[in-house]
């Protein structure tokens, strides 16, 4: 899959599928994050043996990842990964992380939706996605694409500074959440206009 998108302020950028040989690219993408962006990830994105392991996890057939580019750097990261559990079997759970320059543009969106594309293709019902409390920005995003906050564990995870947080999961049906999406392209001028 290759496809180039227009953002808010009209830059095309490319979406691909990552690949293993993107290693070194990623890792300059994750330590140019600011630490605030960095900190609520599940993993230490900086240590690359750690990042490396998880690429090689497109092999299994049960995550797929997505890269967002712009001039050839990655400036997004998405990806869905599948549950090996039958009791989780409808399930697909989704992240997202997008360079701070190129946020509130639209790109969080956009990747989104093409992992909504990749978790049709995959026969997905219910789409996951599992966030720290601080993490707004992302809350506020999937809550406008109609994802519903399920639960909140109080102090459940570690932040990459050893801090207690609480865990929030937040659910969509894949129907509502393509409902939200082509809401949010009709609505937006920046998308009529292309
Ligand atoms: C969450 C994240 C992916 C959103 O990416 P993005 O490219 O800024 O998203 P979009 O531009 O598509 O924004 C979608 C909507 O959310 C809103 N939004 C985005 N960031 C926001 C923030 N920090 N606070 C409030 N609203 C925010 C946007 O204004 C936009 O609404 P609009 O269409 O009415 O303007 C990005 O902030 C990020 O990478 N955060 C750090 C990593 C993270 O928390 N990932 C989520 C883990 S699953």
């Amino acid at each position: 899959m290759k496809k180039n998108e227009t953002l808010k302020d009209g830059k095309i950028v490319l979406i691909r599928e990552l690949h293993e040989n993107d290693l070194e690219d990623l890792m300059k993408f994750y330590s140019e994050l600011p630490t605030e962006d960095r900190k609520y990830l599940r993993i230490d994105v900086t240590n690359k043996k750690i990042v490396h392991q998880r690429i090689k996890l497109i092999k299994t057939g049960s995550v797929f990842r997505l890269v967002a580019l712009y001039s050839g750097e990655i400036i997004a990261d998405g990806a869905l990964e599948l549950s090996g559990e039958d009791w989780r079997k409808h399930q697909g759970e989704i992240r997202v992380i997008v360079a701070r320059p190129y946020q509130k543009k639209g790109l969080g969106t956009i990747m989104v939706r093409e992992l909504y594309f990749l978790a049709i293709k995959k026969k997905v019902e219910q789409v996951v996605v599992k966030m720290m409390r601080p993490q707004v920005g992302a809350q506020q995003i999937f809550r406008k694409l109609g994802f519903r906050e399920e639960l909140l564990i109080p102090d459940y995870v570690k932040d990459q500074e050893g801090k207690k947080q609480d865990l929030i999961i937040m659910t969509v049906n894949l129907k509502e959440l393509w409902e939200e999406l082509e809401q949010s392209y009709s609505d937006s001028d920046w998308r009529r206009c292309r």
